[in-house]
């Protein structure tokens, strides 16, 4: 049997907004190479979790403890320095922004924006950091073409693109997504996906993807979190909980949206 590493543990995690309910008692674990769908609608506290997961915002409570490396007991994300938790953003995790206007800087060209990324130690050389913006760009199927262009006159389909080979290029151990192809007109999300998929897979990276759409995470997920009103009411294996929901809440999303 093949044991995999847990690179993240999650326990009663809750976000307040002063009186306000972000997200409350959240508990899971996630294992190398699993990518886990977060669903719900919209104001259920998808973004809130995904934004203290990735350390974008603190929690109230509860406690969230990840893998830095693996000779090492899990690390509490609450505990560590504000430097190595920006070091961790820019080079273990990997954010994908709903909007990739947000995750890129659009007057920086293409092959600027995946550089960022991939500018350390090992990699100095310009044509070598050049060459991998170039690979990026085509396992993204971006027309390499553009390297020099400016995000900036790209469409949305396009932006996410290169935010995703931005992102993806540094070889991140895990990637959070919230809402990737939220804007995108229906054809250019399903193409996406595939290539999301595509990647994802073959770099065996864990994932923690959000979507209100239920048809994304069947496609692309292994485990499932449903929340309503800031709280997990169900989770398990994704084909489980799509195929035989338990919780009312879940039914009905089931129902709704999948059977259209
Ligand atoms: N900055 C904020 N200040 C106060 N309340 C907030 C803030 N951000 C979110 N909330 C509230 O927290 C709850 C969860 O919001 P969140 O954005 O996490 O939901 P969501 O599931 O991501 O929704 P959507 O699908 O619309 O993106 C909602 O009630 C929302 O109004
Ligand atoms: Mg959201």
């Amino acid at each position: 049997m093949i044991v995999k590493d847990k690179i993240l543990e999650v326990k009663n995690l809750t976000h307040y907004y002063g009186e306000q309910v972000g997200c409350e008692d959240i508990s899971f674990d996630l294992y190398q190479g699993e990518i886990l769908g977060i669903v719900g609608e919209s104001g259920s506290g998808k973004s809130t979790l995904l934004k203290c997961l990735s350390g974008q915002i603190s929690p109230s409570q509860g406690m969230i403890n990840f893998c830095i490396d693996k000779s090492q007991p899990l690390q509490d994300l609450c505990k560590i320095s504000e430097q190595k938790k920006r070091s961790l953003m820019r080079k273990e995790w990997g954010i994908v922004q709903q909007n990739p206007r947000d995750g890129l800087r659009l007057r920086v060209s293409a092959g600027g924006n995946i550089a960022e990324r991939i500018i350390n130690e090992e990699i100095k050389n310009y044509s070598k950091i050049r060459n991998k913006a170039l690979e990026w760009m085509d396992k993204t199927e971006m027309e390499k073409s553009r390297i020099d262009d400016f995000p900036v006159n790209f469409s949305g389909g396009m932006q996410q693109r290169l935010q995703i080979s931005k992102i993806l290029s540094s070889n991140p151990k895990l990637v959070y997504m919230d809402e990737p192809t939220g804007g995108l007109d229906v054809s250019v999300q399903a193409k996406l996906l595939d290539t999301i998929t595509i990647i994802v897979r073959d770099l065996n990276v864990s994932m923690i993807i959000v979507s209100h759409d239920l048809a994304v995470v069947k496609f692309l997920t292994d485990k499932l979190l449903v929340m309503k009103s800031g709280k997990v009411v169900e989770s398990g294996l994704t084909d489980r909980v799509l195929d035989d929901p338990q919780h009312s809440y879940t039914q009905l999303l089931t129902s709704s949206i999948l059977q259209v």
